[in-house]
């Protein structure tokens, strides 16, 4: 824990230092007060990862609240527990951290509040603004956040566009920070001239604007994304911020294993027993081929027959839900331009709710509903009591809902999806599905901030560009960027298991066995079996067989490899059971990487089902190369795995 450092120097241009420092001494955050202006460094191992970086909130009709203040008082805590989670990559988190709040008060005649309040993980520092309730100000209208990040201009970057209107699906760019040119969205991932690697996001966002990035000279400066009227969030005191946080790692690896983010939101207050991680097939992939439409016709897709059909697949493959997309009154003519009048509690004609829902209970299949929104917020919001009341009503328990569309309408205004209003919309969404028991998968959805630990029955979001994007817009490094970027930021339903790679519509850049690693690579409490069943019956069945094998809830996880962009394979255990599952990928390389077990029990055999491309394998011209075999492994052993460019291996240990 930290110390006084100084206080009142003599020309009283330092008031205050105050250090607090990580449970395992490696990590050190100092919060200054200088001028009455108040600012943060961090170390990690004596060296500086960010340095001096300003702190404050720009008001409107209000001075700044960013300088004339003097300490008032400072307390400090500890704590160092271990949670359970719900659905997760772990079964237990330990929570450990060092604080300190500083009370912060104006010397001018405002007099007005304000507290920074700073946790110190061994994974990293979060800090944040709290507003108490105060004589002075009952409300603020904030128009900037001047938190900084001082990381250093010949740090390189892994990120993405804000502000634009397909929202985070963008391919990631790599540049130094200098070159940033325009606002970034949050988990930005950086790679530090002092041998770091750090990520830089936030936790626990509700009502406030998301926070992206800009180089602004000399640091990151924060710039919250605005409403229409161009301030950033309208709230009332007593009002905290989300908690700005900087992971830090020696190890890329490492960082894909911090907790910070769900540490720093709280314990569910509701019972959410009922949540069930689940895997799922879909009425979808049948659309992006042009087999089937979303819009009713002659091949659409959502009939009660095509239901059926599906539902009796799910059960024969042992797929436990469905999804059917196109089911509504929602997709006549431009759906993207016609979403304004979607309903949400009318089927199309041809498709019949009561008897598809009769029949999926007969087959013990749970259903995945569907309400594309196409970001007509006030249209969902009008709707959405009744909405969910009717998935109720035929037993539906989950929920696929979208926002596709530039931008959100909300109260009548075109506002980003990422602002105060879109995400107190989502917030709204997840609470009020938890009161009717709804487990969501949000597509274009606010950005992951670690809130599905308060509300677990928020399953799994998209989020970043998912394999929708394939026929040409995906490259293979993408997958092997995402574990070290998006995945920072929780699950994602990367809807995985395509195994028609090789169909001239939508053509993926991916091996077959690729398909598979994405079960274990893309972590995701809603995994999707996407392609049309008669891939996994007639065409690849025993490929299948790994994907029914697969768990989406997760004991322990062990990343084992990668470099950002290159390739990524890391293992876990299924939550429940014995089994470890190995998952590997590369971009366009072929390479080939060695295994070790460390994870396993002591003195166990287990069998490793072995899923791999072959040696002649490539995601252009040979995509379906693969071997499937069984070894015997036990934790000393090393095993050598092949992946083709493109390619990947799944490996599920079975133990004996
Ligand atoms: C975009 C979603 O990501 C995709 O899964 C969905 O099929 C379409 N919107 C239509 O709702």
């Amino acid at each position: 824990m930290g110390f006084l450092n100084w206080i009142f120097g003599k020309r009283r241009k330092l008031d205050a230092a105050y250090s607090a420092v990580s449970p395992n001494g490696r990590v050190a955050a100092t919060f200054v007060l200088e001028h009455g202006q108040a600012g943060y460094f961090v170390k990690k191992d004596e060296k500086i990862v960010v340095r001096k970086s300003a702190l404050g909130l720009v008001l409107k009709d209000a001075r700044a609240l960013d300088h004339d203040f003097k300490l008032v008082r400072m307390h400090r805590r500890s704590v160092d527990e271990t949670w359970e989670t719900v659905t997760g990559q772990e079964r237990l988190i330990k929570n450990s951290y060092n604080e300190l709040s500083f009370y912060l008060e104006e010397v001018n005649a405002d007099g007005r509040l304000m507290t920074i309040r700073m946790r110190v993980f061994n994974d990293g520092v979060a800090l944040r603004y709290e507003i108490p309730a105060q004589v002075k100000m009952k409300r603020m209208v904030i128009e900037d956040e001047l938190t900084e990040f001082a990381l250093n201009a010949n740090d390189m970057a892994w990120w993405i566009p804000a502000y634009q209107p397909d929202r985070y699906e963008y391919d990631y760019n790599r540049d130094a920070l200098r070159d940033l040119g325009a606002e970034v969205h949050t988990p930005l991932t950086v790679e530090t001239t002092t041998g770091h690697f750090a990520s830089v996001h936030e936790a626990a966002l509700y009502n406030y604007g998301s926070m992206t990035l800009k180089w602004a000279g000399k640091a990151l400066k924060v710039d919250i994304t605005p409403l229409s009227d161009g301030t950033r969030a309208h709230v009332d005191l007593p009002f905290q911020t989300p908690w700005r946080t900087i992971s830090i790692a020696h190890d890329v690896l490492d960082l894909t294993m911090s907790r910070m983010m769900w540490n720093l939101n709280d314990p569910p207050k509701k019972n959410f027993d009922w949540v069930k991680p689940i895997k799922f097939m879909g009425i979808w992939w049948a659309m992006y081929v042009g087999e089937w439409t979303w819009a009713p016709g002659e091949r659409q897709g959502a009939t009660t027959e095509h239901a059926k059909e599906y539902i009796d697949a799910c059960q024969r493959l042992g797929i436990p839900a469905l999804l059917i997309e196109g089911w509504n009154d929602a997709w006549e003519g431009d759906w993207l331009e016609n979403g304004e009048h979607n309903k949400f509690m009318v089927p199309v004609t041809g498709f019949d709710t009561r008897q598809v829902s009769d029949y999926a209970k007969e087959k013990g299949v749970d259903l995945v509903g569907h309400h594309e929104t196409v970001g007509f917020v006030d249209n969902y919001e009008a709707q959405l009591v009744g909405a969910y009341e009717y998935l109720k009503e035929y037993g539906i328990r989950y929920l696929k809902s979208g926002y596709a569309g530039s931008k959100m309408t909300i109260g009548g205004k075109r506002e980003f999806h990422h602002s105060q209003v879109g995400v107190l919309h989502y917030q709204r969404a997840t609470e009020l599905a938890a009161e009717h028991g709804i487990m969501l998968n949000v597509h274009e959805p606010i950005k992951g901030t670690g809130t599905e630990r308060t509300w677990p029955n928020l399953l799994t979001r998209e989020g970043a560009r998912g394999q929708e994007y394939e026929g040409g817009a995906l490259s293979p490094s993408y997958a092997c960027i995402l574990p070290f970027t998006r995945m920072l930021a929780g699950g994602m339903d990367y809807t995985s298991g395509i195994f028609d790679v090789t169909n001239l519509t939508k053509r993926l850049a991916s091996t077959l066995t690729r398909q598979l690693a994405y079960f274990v690579t893309i972590y995701s409490a809603m995994q999707m079996a996407a392609d049309r069943p008669r891939f996994y019956e007639n065409e690849h069945p025993k490929a299948f067989k790994f994907i029914q094998d697969v768990p989406v809830n997760w004991e322990r996880t062990v990343p084992l490899l990668g470099e950002i962009g290159e390739f990524y394979v890391v293992a876990r255990q299924g939550r429940g059971v014995e089994d470890w599952f190995v998952g590997g990928v590369t971009n366009e390389e072929g390479r080939r990487v060695e295994l070790y077990f460390e994870f396993l029990e002591e003195g166990a055999n287990y069998v490793a089902e072995i899923y791999r491309d072959s040696e002649d394998a490539h995601y252009r011209d040979h995509q379906l190369g693969h071997v499937i075999e069984e070894k015997v492994v036990r934790r000393e052993d090393r095993l050598d795995v092949y992946m083709a460019p493109g390619g990947g291996f799944a490996i599920r240990l079975r133990k004996t």
